[in-house]
C-alpha cells in the first residue's frame, strides 16, 4: 500500500470494470437496485470494481483487505466528503456523521462518553417501557400490523427519551413521514441528477417542505429546552447545550443539525435491523423456538440486571446473522484524497469509493452459502473475520453500536415472551436500499399471543 508520495504509475493497472459511453461512462450499468449492481459488478469483474459516472471515477469495493485500508491503515488518506455525504449534509448539516478533520474529532470526543457500554446500560428502562407500550398497544389492536412501522416507531421513541429526554409521541407520524420523504429524495440525487435545491423541481420543493417540518419539531424542542432554565436531565442534549454556550466551533445551527443527525442514525437503522429479525425468524420457526427457548431459561418478565443480556448468545447470533445478510448501512463511501494503490490496482485522485457491505458480508471466499440464514455461522465470533462490519471499522465505526444491539436484545426479550410474529402473506421481503437499507413494502404480521 502506498500514497501518492511514493506511487509509481508505471507499475500499476487500472482496475477491471465495465466499459462504459463516452461522456455518460457508466451510468447505464449503475441503474436499478443497487444491491443487483454492486453483486453484478462483484461476480463479473472481483473484489475491486472500478465505473464511472459523468466526469466521476467511483470503486467498489469487496474485499476486506482493501476495506481495511480505506477505514483504518491509510484512513487519512480517505475523507467522507463524497456525493453520500454532501446530500446528507442537505438534511442534517455538517454534524458528526458527515464532518471531517479536526471538527469531526471535537464533534466525536464530545458525544461518545454517552455511547459508552457502561453509559448506555442506564437506558435499558427507556426500552423496556416502550417495549411494553408496544405490547398493551397490539393487544388491542385486531388484524395484522406492520411491523416495520411498529419498529420505526420504537426506536425514534427510544431514541428522543435515551438522549434527549423526550416523549416524541406527538410527532412520530410527521417524522416518520418527513424522513421518508426527505431520504428518498436524497438518495435520488445521489445516483441521479441532484439540480441544486435552489432550482424549484417538485422533488426539491417538497425536500424542502419536509427538511422544514424535521427543522421545526427540533427546533421546538431546542426552544423548550433553553427556556427552562431549571431543566437539568444530565443527558447528552445538555451535553450538547453547554459546549454550544462555551466553544465557539459548536454554533446553534450546529445543535440543531446534531439532534437531526442522532435521531436519524438512531432509530432508522435499529428499526430496520430489528424488522429483518422478526421477518428472518418468522421464516425460520426452528431458529424462533431456540432464541424462545434461551430468553426463557434467563429471563422470566422485565429484564431486571441488564448484564444477564450477555447470555443471550444465540439471540445475539440471530441479530449478527440478519444484519449480516440485510446491513442497515449496505455501504460506506470516501473519498480519495490522493491516488493511492490497492491490491496492485491504482486508486485515482478525487476518485469515490464505495465499500459494499452488502457485498462483503455475502462474499463466498469468506462466507460459507452466503446468502442463507444460518445463525450457527457466529457459534465462533472469531469467524466473523474482517468481512464483516455491519458498524464500520476504524475511527469513524458507529457511535451507537452498543446502544443499538443493547436495544435490540431487549426489544426481543420483551417481544418474544408475549408472543409470536407470524408473516400475514407469502410476499418474500424485498430489501430496498436507500441512505438505509429497509423492507420494500410494509411488513405485515399477525400477532399469536404466548399469554
Ligand atoms: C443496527 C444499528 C446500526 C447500524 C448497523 C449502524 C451502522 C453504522 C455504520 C456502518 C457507520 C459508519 C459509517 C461510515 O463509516 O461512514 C455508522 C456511523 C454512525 N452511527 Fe450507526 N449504526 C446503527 C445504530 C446507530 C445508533 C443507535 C446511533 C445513535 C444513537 C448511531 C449513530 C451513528 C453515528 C453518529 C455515526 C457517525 C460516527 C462518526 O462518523 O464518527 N448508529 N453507523
Amino acid at each position: 500500500m502506498s500514497n501518492s508520495n511514493n506511487l509509481n504509475t508505471t507499475q500499476i493497472r487500472q482496475a477491471p470494470g465495465p466499459r462504459g459511453l463516452p461522456l455518460i461512462g457508466n451510468v447505464l450499468d449503475i441503474r436499478g437496485n443497487m444491491l443487483d449492481v454492486l453483486t453484478n459488478l462483484h461476480r463479473g469483474y472481483g473484489d475491486l470494481v472500478t465505473f464511472r459516472l459523468a466526469h466521476l471515477q467511483y470503486y467498489s469495493i469487496n474485499h476486506p483487505d482493501f476495506a481495511k485500508q480505506v477505514l483504518l491503515t491509510n484512513k487519512d488518506n480517505y475523507e467522507k466528503d463524497g456525493r453520500s455525504s454532501q446530500q446528507i449534509r442537505l438534511l442534517a448539516g455538517q454534524s458528526l456523521l458527515t464532518d471531517n478533520g479536526d471538527s469531526w474529532y471535537h464533534k466525536r470526543r464530545l458525544l461518545q462518553t454517552t455511547f459508552r457500554i457502561d453509559t448506555v446500560k442506564k437506558f435499558k428502562d427507556v426500552v423496556a417501557t416502550e417495549s411494553d407500550w408496544l405490547i398493551e398497544n397490539w393487544r388491542q389492536t385486531n388484524g395484522p400490523i406492520d411491523i416495520h412501522s411498529a419498529m420505526m416507531h420504537l426506536t425514534y421513541q427510544v431514541i428522543g427519551k435515551s438522549l434527549i429526554s423526550e416523549d416524541l409521541t406527538h410527532t412520530t407520524e410527521q417524522v416518520a413521514s418527513s424522513m421518508e420523504i426527505s431520504l428518498r429524495h436524497l438518495y435520488k440525487r445521489i445516483f441521479g441528477i441532484a439540480f441544486p435545491l435552489t432550482i424549484p423541481t417538485l422533488g426539491n420543493q417538497r425536500f424542502k417542505k419536509e427538511r422544514q417540518h424535521l427543522h421545526h419539531i427540533v427546533d421546538d424542542i431546542l426552544l423548550r429546552r433553553l427556556s427552562n432554565k431549571q431543566h437539568h436531565t444530565n443527558d447528552l442534549l445538555d451535553k450538547m447545550i453547554s459546549a454550544q454556550q462555551s466553544e465557539a466551533m459548536f454554533d446553534s445551527v450546529w445543535l440543531r443539525d446534531e439532534v437531526v443527525t442522532l435521531l436519524l442514525a438512531g432509530h432508522e437503522t435499529t428499526a430496520n435491523a430489528l424488522s429483518w429479525v422478526w421477518y428472518l425468524l418468522a421464516q425460520h420457526p426452528d431458529v424462533e423456538q431456540k432464541v424462545y427457548d434461551e430468553i426463557c431459561v434467563h429471563f422470566n418478565g422485565p429484564v431486571d440486571d441488564v448484564e444477564k443480556l450477555s447470555n443471550l448468545t444465540y439471540t445475539m447470533q440471530v441479530f449478527y446473522e440478519a444484519i449480516r445478510l440485510y446491513p442497515p448501512i449496505w455501504a460506506i463511501e470516501r473519498n480519495a484524497l490522493e491516488a493511492d494503490e490497492m491490491g496492485g490496482y491504482e486508486i485515482a485522485k478525487g476518485s469515490t469509493l464505495f465499500i459494499s457491505i452488502y457485498t462483503l458480508h455475502r462474499h463466498p471466499e469468506f462466507w460459507q452459502d452466503a446468502n442463507q440464514f444460518r445463525p450457527e455461522r457466529f457459534d465462533n465470533m472469531r469467524n466473523a473475520s474482517m468481512a464483516y462490519m455491519p458498524f464500520g471499522l476504524g475511527p469513524r465505526m458507529c457511535l451507537g453500536k452498543n446502544f443499538a444491539i443493547q436495544e435490540a436484545l431487549i426489544v426481543l426479550v420483551y417481544l418474544m415472551q408475549q408472543c409470536r410474529l407470524q408473516l400475514a402473506d407469502n410476499k418474500t421481503a424485498v430489501p430496498e436500499p436507500g441512505i438505509t437499507l429497509r423492507v420494500r413494502d410494509k411488513l405485515m404480521m399477525n400477532i399469536k399471543w404466548r399469554k
